[in-house]
């Protein structure tokens, strides 16, 4: 590999959401809050995958408000579609032009590895849509359609990208086109790539969880965030004074990840002033950070909420822009491949 060239072209970052229900402190701290800085430093493309969200039965009527609230939560969190493009996938084609050539360049054996499929699918793998197994297919094309080079994601993402670097690795050398595509790198580290669960430390905070206290929406009022922290589960140990104490205790150790996030220090800082300090202490603290960055984001987003107008005229001018990106990389990707009249 060291001996073909390497992509040069321009540092780009892309990422997305699925619209598939409110966005919650775990989206917030593992790919929003990361996006609004990016856009400061990087082109940045952020899409709102509504194709990937049909991968999974979708009431139609729900799936367009849901679209419609992403992209609300993506400027009330502070994107600034001056800076970056915001837009919904199934409106720029290439994204599903891309995925069927790159069908051809992925192994099933590739994809049958990919552990997302296997929780989502559940025991009755039959039954499962072709469009849920070729998931990481589309999100690829997502990425490359742009020849994004950064892509900011939590950490149950790592696998997925994994393959895309795959995928575009592939397509250069079947092609014989080194360097064409870039191999994506996945932006992940950093506090709050993996916000677990209030109800159960050891499972991820999701918007697909049945239980409403398990999550902090971007949406909820400050009562309401304080309720679900305290009643978050814990364990009746005080906090320890050093990380290692955190080992064995997920809802204690997931809580402290969360502060720490949200305010910007190490886990450790976060224990040099709570340790042996017992959860009434410090749930309280916890909910007035937790108020303090999420409010301002849900006011504005009640604003944007109602302002469906302002909201469409921007997915039309981010899925004008993206289009226009995409275009001379569809065009050579056409004539690479040897499609007629390229
Ligand atoms: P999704 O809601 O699955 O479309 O995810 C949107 C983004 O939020 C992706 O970058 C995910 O990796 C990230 N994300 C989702 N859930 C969590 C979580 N519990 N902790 C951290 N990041 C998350
Ligand atoms: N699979 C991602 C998720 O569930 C969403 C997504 C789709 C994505 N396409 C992408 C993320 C491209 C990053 C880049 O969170």
């Amino acid at each position: 590999m060291n001996d073909t060239p390497s992509y040069n072209g321009p540092e780009r970052v892309f990422s997305g959401v699925q619209p598939t229900g409110a966005l919650h402190l775990g989206n917030y701290l593992g790919a929003l809050k990361k996006f609004v800085a990016l856009q400061h430093s990087h082109d940045c493309l952020f899409c709102i995958v509504d194709l990937h969200a049909i991968t999974l039965p979708q009431d139609p009527g729900t799936l367009a408000a849901n679209t419609r609230k992403i992209a609300a939560a993506f400027l009330a969190a502070g994107l600034d579609p001056r800076r970056a493009i915001i837009f919904v996938q199934s409106a720029v084609t290439a994204h599903a032009e891309l995925a069927w050539i790159f069908n051809c360049t992925a192994r099933m054996g590739w994809l049958e590895r990919m552990t997302q499929f296997k929780d989502k699918a559940g025991r009755d793998k039959e039954r499962a849509s072709v469009g849920l197994f070729d998931y990481p297919v589309l999100q690829a094309a997502d990425i490359l359609a742009y020849k994004a080079t950064h892509v900011p994601v939590g950490e149950d993402q790592k696998q997925h990208l994994e393959l895309s670097r795959d995928i575009a690795d592939r397509f250069n050398r079947q092609y014989g086109a080194p360097g064409f595509f870039p191999l994506p790198e996945p932006l992940i580290k950093g506090p709050g790539a993996r916000v677990m669960s209030l109800k159960d430390g050891t499972r991820k905070m999701s918007k697909s969880d049945p239980s409403d206290l398990s999550r902090i929406n971007l949406e909820d009022d400050a009562e309401t965030i304080a309720r679900k922290i305290r009643k978050a589960r814990t364990d009746p140990e005080p906090l320890p004074a050093t990380v290692d104490g955190l080992a064995g205790r997920p809802g204690a150790a997931n809580l402290v990840g969360i502060y720490a996030a949200l305010a910007g220090i190490s886990d450790q800082q976060v224990l040099d002033e709570f340790g042996g300090k017992g959860f009434g202490v410090f749930k309280p603290a916890l909910a007035d950070l937790v108020v303090d960055a999420l409010t301002p984001i849900g006011k504005e987003l009640a604003r944007l909420n109602a302002d469906p107008g302002h909201i469409d005229a921007v997915l039309q001018d981010g899925a004008e822009r993206a289009r226009a990106i995409a275009a001379p990389v569809m065009a050579d990707v056409r004539r690479l491949v040897g499609f007629w009249g390229n």
